[in-house]
Parts: structure tokens; sequence; C-alpha cells
């Protein structure tokens, strides 16, 4: 089975109508468009050279920031004034397909690294189409953007893995200075009008910060606790997600050491002996599996530091994952970290989600890395 050609497949079989991509349709969890899994979807789609499925996505997006952009005048009032702000004032991560709200779940909201996704994923769309009356047409959305994420970017909020709201995450600050370097770099081409010195302070501050409360011996934290620089909670946090930080947002110089040691110590501590990549070391959520899409985001980062034999052991794993369908799950039940917690999910969320829409996008971002196609 061609899995590259079904990933495609899938991808454009499960956008909505309205061009929001479902997170995974067998999952009734996942039953929603999340901002940082489509984002990563669309710019695969965008690789893949279906620019129309991304497009779709991109301007979904656009209209629900449109929609709910009164909260970002409301969230800068409030932090003017000390007021006091909940999750549900914050963008959501997560939408219904049809581009809603959705408060009825336990979900935490604030999650604002999707959005720096979501920045960098239009900005690359249009360095592939080279289409700049289309982004002009987003523009207002990508400027909404680009205050939020200068507002927001150093209070406490959910993780990528939806977890830790009390603290801040270097893998978050990292997207939202990936969108916001795209962003400059298209204001500097003379594409985008927005105003470039506030933008590039916002990054530089980002970067800063990064380097000064985010790296314990040389490496990337997964958390960031300014108040508490010596917090136990810091060490000893290797997790897969700081592979974002490396690629796309090349927080430092790719063969800058900090980015070598995180690197290195995500490949001794997280990949499995089967050959998949664990989220964190003590993650329990259907007790703690190898995820495919963190499988295909080191290999992406190993094909970029020259490791491409690694990488291709990368794809070649996830390949045997696929089923008779051709669909990828989320994660991956052999070699569990934490096989007790396992059937406690699976009796009250039911299966894996599979298959996952983020999962076959990243297998599409190594694929095309690699240059197979
Ligand atoms: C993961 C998130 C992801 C969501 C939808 C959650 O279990 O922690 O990173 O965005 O699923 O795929």
């Amino acid at each position: 089975m061609d899995l590259y050609q079904s990933s495609i497949e899938i991808i454009r079989q499960f956008q909505s109508p309205e061009g929001a991509y479902v997170a995974s349709p067998n999952f009734s969890i996942y039953h929603y468009s999340w901002m940082r899994d489509s984002s990563y979807i669309a710019y695969a789609m965008d690789l893949a050279g279906e620019h129309n499925s991304a497009r779709r996505y991109y301007l979904w997006a656009a209209n629900v920031i449109e929609k709910h952009k009164n909260k970002i005048f409301f969230i800068k009032q409030a932090l003017n004034h000390a007021r006091p702000l909940n999750d549900e004032n914050f963008l959501f991560t997560r939408y219904t397909l049809a581009g809603s709200e959705d408060s009825s779940s336990k979900w935490g909201n604030f999650q604002y690294d999707g959005y720096g996704t979501w920045l960098w994923a239009v900005c690359e769309h249009y360095l592939m189409t080279g289409d700049r009356k289309w982004l002009l047409s987003v523009e207002e959305s990508l400027n909404l953007i680009v205050e939020y994420l200068q507002t927001v970017w150093r209070l406490p909020n959910f993780d990528c893995w939806e977890e830790n709201p009390d603290l801040l995450h270097s893998y978050s600050i990292a997207s939202a200075y990936c969108g916001l370097r795209s962003v400059f770099k298209l204001i500097q081409e003379g594409a985008l009008n927005l105003d470039p010195i506030t933008v590039k302070r916002s990054m530089e501050e980002m970067r800063a910060f990064i380097a000064r409360y985010g790296v314990i011996n040389e490496k990337l934290t997964k958390h960031i606790r300014p108040d508490l620089p010596e917090d136990p909670v810091r060490r000893d946090s290797a997790d897969a997600s700081l592979l974002g930080a490396v690629l796309p947002a090349e927080i430092f110089p790719m063969d800058h050491p900090i980015m070598m040691n995180t690197i290195t110590s995500i490949q001794k501590e997280l990949v499995s002996s089967d050959g998949g990549v664990y989220r964190y070391r003590n993650d329990t959520y259907y007790g703690g599996g190898q995820w495919i899409l963190l499988t295909a985001w080191l290999g992406w980062v190993e094909s970029k530091i020259g490791q491409d034999d690694l990488a291709v052991k990368r794809l070649i794993w996830i390949e045997k994952q696929a089923d008779e369908n051709g669909w990828l799950p989320e994660q991956v039940s052999n070699n569990l970290l934490a096989p007790q917690f396992y059937a406690e999910w699976l009796k009250n969320w039911g299966g894996i989600a599979k298959p996952l829409l983020w999962s076959h996008a990243m297998y599409i971002i190594l694929f095309k890395t690699l240059n197979l196609s």
C-alpha cells in the first residue's frame, strides 16, 4: 500500500465541507478541529501540492479568528487593568467543524501554540504558491493573531498535550516565535504590510526568555517557571514536543549545542526499543504508548541534521503501523510506559483514535523531507 497517497486521501476525505480538519473521525472525543493539529495537516497538504485543501482550512481558521476577535481586545483591557481572566476568555484551541466554540467539554481552552503554528503555516502557503492577493485576503487575521500572541505569550497556559495549565512551556513559546518570525520575513520581503518593529521585538523577547529560563544543562526544558527557575519540575523534563522548538521553530540555529543536546536526549530517553517515540516518560494517557506523529517528527529533525539513515528507519517503522485501510493511529500500545492505565482509558473512551489526521500529516512531512516523491 502507498501510505503517502492514502494519507493524502484520508486527509482530503475527512476535511469538513466548511474546510475544517477533524482530529479523528472515529473517536468521538476528537470530533473537533484543533488549531495545532490542523495547521500541521494543512502544511503537509501544501507540501503534497494539495493547496486547495490547505487554503480551505486557512480560510476556515481566519473566519473563526475574525468571529472571536473581540476576545483579543477584552484580554488586553483586562491585563491593562489587572482584571482576572478565566480559561474561556482566551481564543479556544479547538472548535466544532462548523467553527463554533464548544464549552460543553472539560478540555482546557487556553493553549496558544496552535495559533503560532497557524501563522507559520499560512506564511509557508504563500511561499509555496506565491499568491500575494490571497495572502492579503487573510492579512487582517494574521495581524490579529500577531497581536494575540504578543499579548498572551507570557501567561501560563495548557501545554500541547493539554496539561500543566499553571506553567509556561518551551514548545508553546517556540511556536509563537516561529509564527512571528514567518510574518516578520514576509514583512521584510514587502509581502505583508504589518509593523515590523514590534514583531521583531517580540521575537527577540521570546528567544531571550527561552535562553534565560528554558535551558538547563545546555538542553531545552519542557516547562518554564521564571518565578522558580530551580523548580524540580523543570529538571528531567525531556519531552518530544521539544522537537517542535527545533523544527519548524529553529529557536536557535540547527547546529547550536542546545539544539543538538535536546535532540540527543529525545533519541536516548524517548525512543522505545520497538522504534516509536513516547511523549514523555511519565505519560499515562492510554498507558503511554509510542506516538506516530512524534516518530515522524523525530525523523524530520534527523533528516535536517544529516541523519537520514535514522530518519528512514522512523519512516519504515511508521509504515508498519498502518492498518489494512492505510490508517494510522494516534499511538501504538505495545511497550507501554504505564500499562496499568491502559484498560481504564479503553473503558472510558474506547479504542485509540484512528485514523488520526495529524499522524498522517507528519508522515507526509517526513516523506517529503526525505525527497521520496
Ligand atoms: C493531544 C493534543 C492533540 C489532541 C487532538 C490530544 O490527546 O494531547 O496534542 O491536539 O489530542 O489530536
